[in-house]
């Protein structure tokens, strides 16, 4: 993907000569870490973007100083632990990977206690130094969150949801690649919607359309279902203590950021799941949910519904639905 990704990311900067596409300066925040290293790196190659400010409670110097030397134009600058608001200044995108992992046996809302503050702690500065950025939330558990960045915006009074991005693109990559695992097809020709929330059952793989998954009946449907919802945990198990999807979920929010940045700089047609502010079920207390969205100059441009589901979509959903009601009422609250 990076090699045409990198070429398409380079025509398109040309094509969308606009200041902004030009001067996009990025933040990642836990760039020292497992995803926040690799991620770094896959953005230095992006010509999209011109500086890449990297921050972490420990390390991110160093990281920052390694990356600097690869042969893209981008700057590189690292912060230390004292250094966010300076991290921030100026930035169009914030990614958010800091926070701690997943280990054998957790589920990613076990990971809530520690995270929720942290990703609290860093939206409050965003909020306060770049309230203009666009929040890429990476850290677990996402269903939660993404609520809490937006209730620390809409607190600060600087909330716009067309700016808030809660990270699903690993469960659309995994979708994509075990489904062309079992059918013997190329990946690219696999692009399965994963809708809902980025947890066990609140991932909600819509294998009926894709021709490549439309076939898929009865056991066989049900495993690659089960795989793409627990794929993180064949991960975590064996790495066996030692964390969670680090490389597959840094290309997951490298991708991500790529098609964000090419929808900001102008590109029409930018289209992918994403967990956001969404009308799509709000009637049912549902305020943010992941479907197929598309990516603008503002950020947001567009939520598209799930379309029509088969009946064990259907079932999929409603099992969904619940969880991530719990998952997003937990991350208000907190912030409350
Ligand atoms: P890690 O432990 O390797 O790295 C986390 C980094 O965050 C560390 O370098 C740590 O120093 C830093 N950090 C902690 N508190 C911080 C703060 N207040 N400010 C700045 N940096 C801080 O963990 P890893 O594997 O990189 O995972 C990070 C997060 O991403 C976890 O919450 C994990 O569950 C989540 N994740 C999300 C996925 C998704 O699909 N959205 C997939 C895989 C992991």
């Amino acid at each position: 993907m990076f090699a045409r990704s990198a070429t398409r990311s380079l025509n398109n900067a040309r094509q969308f000569s606009s200041s902004a596409a030009r001067q996009t300066k990025v933040a990642v925040l836990g760039a020292g870490g497992g995803i926040g290293q690799p991620l770094s790196l896959l953005l230095k190659q992006n010509r999209l973007v011109t500086s890449l400010n990297l921050y972490d409670i420990r390390g991110a110097p160093g990281v920052a100083a390694d990356v600097s030397h690869i042969d893209t134009p981008s700057e590189v600058n690292g912060y230390p632990a004292d250094q966010l608001d300076q991290a921030l200044e100026g930035v169009k995108v914030v990614v958010i990977p800091a926070g701690v992992p997943r280990k054998p046996g957790m589920t990613r809302d076990d990971l809530f206690n520690t995270n929720a503050s942290i990703v609290r702690d860093l939206a409050s500065a965003v909020a306060r130094v770049s309230p203009e950025a666009h929040l890429l939330i990476i850290s677990n558990p996402v269903n939660s969150t993404v609520p809490i960045v937006s209730e620390v915006f809409k607190k600060a009074g600087v909330y716009d949801p067309r700016r808030i991005f809660g990270i699903t693109t690993l469960d659309v990559v995994r979708a994509s690649r075990f489904l062309s695992g079992i059918t013997g097809t190329d990946p690219k020709d696999c692009n399965v919607p994963v809708v809902g929330g980025h947890s066990g059952a609140t991932i909600v793989p819509l294998l009926s359309h894709v021709a490549h998954g439309k076939g898929l009946k009865g056991e066989s449907y049900e495993k690659l279902v089960h795989r793409i919802q627990f794929g993180g945990d064949e991960v975590v198990k064996a790495k066996d203590g030692a964390g969670s999807a680090t490389l597959s979920m840094a290309y997951a929010g490298a991708k991500f950021t790529d098609a964000l940045l090419r929808g900001l700089s102008g590109e029409k047609g930018v289209i992918t799941p994403t967990f956001v502010k969404s009308p799509l079920y709000a009637d049912k207390g549902i305020e943010y949910f992941s479907s197929l969205v598309e990516l603008g100059v503002n950020g947001v441009e567009k939520i598209n519904p799930v379309g029509p589901l088969s009946a064990e979509e259907e079932k999929l959903l409603e099992a969904c639905l619940p969880d991530l009601k719990k998952n997003i009422e937990k991350g208000k609250a907190f912030v409350a």
